[in-house]
């Protein structure tokens, strides 16, 4: 790390895979590569905790660099208030107390959604945009992040919306959904809209943002999801919430 390169590092924790990056966060790009473990199934906290450390360990950074952890469930004031799809053993512990566990650095952990966002706004899709940018990520569930004139209103939950239908956003729309109910582009891209529709009426966002991993197939279904809103696929793609969370880190450790 040099002082024109401040670094970071930056967690992923998914429910298939824990990724990991060490992160110029003046660029935000990664200055390693991207290491993945698998995510121990039904881990508990102090596993998942163990593999984090694992992945720092392989990225030989300086001991004083700082984490941060994009982590799937709404983190408020640190602590997880209910977890929808990893181990229910997370809900009500502080995140960050858990790993120092098995980490001996700054530990500072956000929504993984949040973290994508806030990566998004600062050095992707959203570059520089300072009006209300809304981002949805759609994976097995699906996150949300809003961002305002560049700050980040964190655990917003999307999500677990309940449209008109009665079903929330997540369990109608995610593209595990997609996957599972073997939905045509066009039938998914319905059930988008119906998603997309509802919080364009209750937030009035200037941009869109659709991340997660099927967002490299945006072509086949944005362009089916009618909305004067403009709606534009991630930049960063898998990268973001490594990148989104290093960055908060690095700001956070420096206050
Ligand atoms: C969680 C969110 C998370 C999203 C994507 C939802 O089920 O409640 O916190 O951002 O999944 O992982």
């Amino acid at each position: 790390m040099t002082k024109s390169h401040p670094c970071a590092i930056g967690i992923d924790v998914g429910g298939s895979g824990i990724k990991g990056a060490l992160v110029d966060v003046k660029r935000g790009k990664f200055i390693t590569e991207r290491y993945r473990i698998p995510t121990p199934e039904n881990g508990s906290p102090l596993q998942i905790a163990g593999v984090i450390r694992e992945i720092i360990d392989l990225l030989e950074a300086p001991a004083d660099l700082p984490v941060g952890i994009s982590f799937p469930a709404p983190i408020v004031a640190g602590v997880v208030p209910f977890m929808a799809n990893l181990s229910q053993e997370w809900r009500g512990q502080h995140v960050a107390s858990i790993i120092r566990q098995k980490v001996d650095r700054p530990i500072f952990v956000l929504n993984d959604a949040d973290a994508a966002g806030y990566a998004e706004v600062r050095y992707g899709a959203a570059h520089g945009h300072r009006g209300t940018v809304i981002m949805l990520t759609l994976g097995t569930g699906i996150g949300s992040a809003l961002v305002r004139q560049r700050r980040l209103i964190p655990n917003t939950e999307l999500g677990h919306l309940i449209l008109d239908n009665g079903i929330t956003a997540e369990r109608f729309a995610s593209s595990a959904v997609y996957t599972q109910e073997g939905l045509s582009f066009e039938q998914w891209a319905e059930r988008l809209t119906q998603v997309f529709s509802h919080i364009n009426m209750l937030f009035s966002p200037d941009l869109f943002i659709v991340g997660g991993g099927i967002s490299k197939h945006h072509k086949k279904f944005l362009p089916l999801i009618p909305l004067d809103t403009p709606i534009v696929p991630a930049k960063l793609r898998n990268a973001a919430g490594i990148i989104g969370a290093a960055r908060v880190a690095y700001e956070e450790a420096r206050r």
